[in-house]
């Protein structure tokens, strides 16, 4: 994966090697050091305008680096004066650096984007409150926005189809590391008896915005919904206990036929 720029970043970090111990023998500085070099691709709209920097780094200074918006390597302090001069002689050196605009950066970035940047992952929306609701009683409705990427993301609350601007918070963009996001956005309200909340998700990775939404039921209809599940599930066992009753009376005057078919035999 573009690993043409490696060799010849090797190669300069060992002639600067080879440089700082012959520059170091014989003065009082400190035995261990680090050397190291980052190269980093900067992307500002896709492909079309990339930047490739190269930081040559003693310790923790930055003392050269290549800039491919200068087309050369530029000395960041005394130290990198001498290896900056060096290099920009070097034609071989200057037209790879030069190159890895295209080589590396872009090259890479073709490679990456289709799980990077062009990851799209849609978000699940749930609509709950956060008590048991009672009209007339102030409650909280919360919409919770899970699994997405990317971060941009535009929910919005509906009271019978008129957008809600007051009584909104939202916990933010919380990042879960694992390359999706999440977040909720609650509404407090008091519901009346017929109203509908809606909560509209507008994402990238959505054709159309989601909606979800919850209706205001009187408790009545709640306390209804309820005993209808109720008694759906009394018929429910009595069925089943209907269903191996019957079972059982058609298994037994089988079984004894079979025995007498054996004792015929
Ligand atoms: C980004 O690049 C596209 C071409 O791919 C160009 O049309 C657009 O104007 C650029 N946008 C900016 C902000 O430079």
């Amino acid at each position: 994966m573009g690993s043409s720029w490696v060799p010849w970043v090797v190669t300069l970090l060992v002639t600067v090697i080879r440089l700082d111990s012959s520059m170091t023998q014989g003065r009082d500085s400190p035995e261990d050091f680090v050397i190291q070099a980052k190269a980093d691709c900067y992307f500002t709209n896709g492909t079309e305008k990339v930047q490739f920097v190269v930081r040559f780094i003693f310790n923790l200074e930055e003392y050269a680096r290549f800039d491919s918006n200068l087309g050369l390597f530029v000395a960041l302090t005394e130290l990198g004066q001498p290896d900056a001069e060096l290099w920009n002689n070097r034609p071989d050196i200057l037209a790879r650096s030069r190159a890895s605009v295209d080589a590396l950066c872009r090259h890479n970035y073709k490679l990456g984007a289709p799980f990077t940047v062009g990851r799209k992952v849609q978000p699940e929306v749930t609509v709950y409150p956060e008590r048991i609701p009672a009209l007339q009683h102030s409650n909280l409705l919360l919409c919770s926005v899970t699994g997405f990427y990317p971060g941009d993301i535009k929910i919005t609350w509906f009271r019978n189809g008129q957008e809600q601007r007051e009584g909104v918070m939202s916990t933010g963009l919380i990042r879960n590391g694992d390359w999706t996001f999440q977040t909720m956005v609650m509404l407090a309200m008091t519901p009346e008896l017929g109203e509908v909340y809606t909560c509209l998700v507008d994402h990238p990775s959505l054709l159309s915005p989601v909606s979800v939404e919850w209706r205001a039921q009187s408790e009545y209809s709640w306390r209804k919904m309820l005993s209808g599940i109720a008694a759906f599930l009394v018929g429910l066992v009595f069925l089943l206990v209907g269903i191996v009753i019957h079972n059982r009376a058609r298994k037994g005057p089988k079984s004894s036929s079979s025995s007498t078919a054996t004792l015929r035999s």
